[in-house]
């Protein structure tokens, strides 16, 4: 249960803090801005020997020096998806020719709903059909779904073989290419059967995000909103500059808003690669937006949509504990609107909202765990009692 007593100071007391963001380690946000950047960057993600490189440019798939150096071997597999494959799989086919004997492509059907085991199998099927070996490297041509599903294939695959992250939506350049984190769905559970496994290689091709529906980009939006509330306070003034950039995709700006997204998550998960406390802290805005994906039915709000709704309802209630002042609720608020995402949360029952989060993988004995803002650029996690969860959710739900 969540305490009910609302004695501030000491909540505040008892609070979980976190070292402060801005953190020492993260490098400077604005230092790349002063000259145009050139392509590509390269965001290094140290973790021992599982260190990688994330290569963030425009034009990458036809850029010889990004696939150099990669674990060699005989054959390749590109697992994409009937979107994605027809429009790029035929290029990248082309640049492995160049390292590979044997380029092969498996489609995969499209859709969060294929994130499962019968559509795992395929990538196996395509590899033991074809007699690949233990060195077959996979590549992963499509958005975060393709990238869990070839990531967790390749843990799996003659008990692990290389693989190459080749993101093709904003959220998955910025978010879910990065950290390790592989899986599929279970009928009882979102991601619930999965893996850590780092990728050789990370390849954001910013030219790639030009056939992406807006609805998409402005998903995978929210979650580089997310990084400057919870690590960064100058780079969310730096988002509310240039939102209007990033949603024309203009070509400095998109690759700056990545490299600085990959930056603060690389720098969480390198003190956290397996989530035992800081990792967290990326899951700003999630609690109340799982809570509308699953309680509206998965595919009616885009995850980015929900979790930019969700912000709102964390920066509200974050205000409600005493952490921040109302003008920067109003500020979030306003960006997110901006960023094309839904401000206000879908009408739900009271009863159903707390359900649906007390079930969230956060919630610890029954108590709802928030990721709440404590001052710009800092996040906490906390509890907070149930009315003032509900209080702020009735104050910010759209009227039918
Ligand atoms: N591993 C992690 O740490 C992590 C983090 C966040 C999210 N995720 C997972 O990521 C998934 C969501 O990823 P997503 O938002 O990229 O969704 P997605 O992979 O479903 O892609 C969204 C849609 O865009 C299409 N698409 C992709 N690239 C395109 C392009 N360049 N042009 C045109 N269409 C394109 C896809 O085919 C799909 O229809 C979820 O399954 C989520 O669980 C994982
Ligand atoms: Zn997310």
């Amino acid at each position: 249960m969540a305490t009910s007593e609302g004695r501030l100071p000491e909540q505040r007391a008892l609070a979980q803090r976190f070292p402060a963001a801005v953190a020492p380690g993260l490098p400077p946000t604005l230092a790349a801005m002063s000259k145009p950047p050139s392509s590509p960057q390269r965001v290094p993600i140290a973790l021992d020997e599982r260190s990688y490189d994330i290569l963030i440019g425009q034009n990458l798939l036809s850029d010889e020096a990004s696939w150099s150096g990669l674990p060699a071997s005989a054959d390749a597999l590109i697992v994409t998806n009937t979107t994605v494959g027809p429009l790029y799989a035929a290029q990248l086919s082309a640049m492995l020719a160049r390292h590979h004997r044997r380029v092969l492509q498996v489609q995969l059907p499209d859709g969060e709903a294929h994130k499962d085991w019968v559509t795992l199998n395929l990538i196996f099927d395509a590899l033991l059909g074809a007699g690949c070996d233990r060195k077959t490297v996979l590549y992963a041509l499509g958005g975060g779904v393709v990238g869990d599903m070839a990531g967790f294939a390749a843990a799996c695959y003659m008990r692990g073989v290389p693989f190459v992250q080749v993101p093709t939506t904003l959220l998955a350049q910025v978010d879910s290419s990065v950290g390790g984190k592989t899986a599929i769905n279970h009928p009882l559970g979102k991601n619930m059967i999965g893996a850590f496994y780092q990728p050789a290689r990370v390849i954001c091709d910013l030219s790639l995000l030009r056939t992406l529906p807006a609805r998409e980009l402005s998903a995978g939006l929210a979650e580089v909103i997310k990084y400057g509330p919870i690590a960064d306070a100058a780079f969310l003034d730096w988002i509310e500059a240039h939102v209007d950039e990033l949603l024309a995709q203009e070509g400095d700006a998109l690759a700056h808003a990545v490299r600085r997204s990959c930056e603060i998550k690389a720098w969480v998960v390198g003190q956290d690669e397996r989530e035992s406390g800081l990792r967290a802290i990326l899951n700003f805005g999630h609690t109340f937006g799982h809570a509308i994906e699953s309680g509206l039915g998965y595919g009616q709000w885009l995850h980015g949509e929900a979790v930019g709704c969700g912000m709102v309802l964390a920066a509200a209630l974050s205000q409600r504990c005493g952490l921040v002042e109302d003008a920067f609720v109003r500020r979030l608020t306003r960006l997110i609107e901006r960023a094309g995402l839904p401000v206000r949360a879908p009408a739900m029952p009271e009863a159903r909202w707390l359900e649906l989060m007390r079930v969230d993988k956060k919630a610890e004995a029954g108590e709802i765990r928030f990721v709440l803002i404590d001052g710009m650029g800092r996040a906490v996690m906390r509890g907070a009692p149930d009315e003032w969860v509900l209080e702020v959710i009735a104050a910010h739900t759209a009227r039918a």
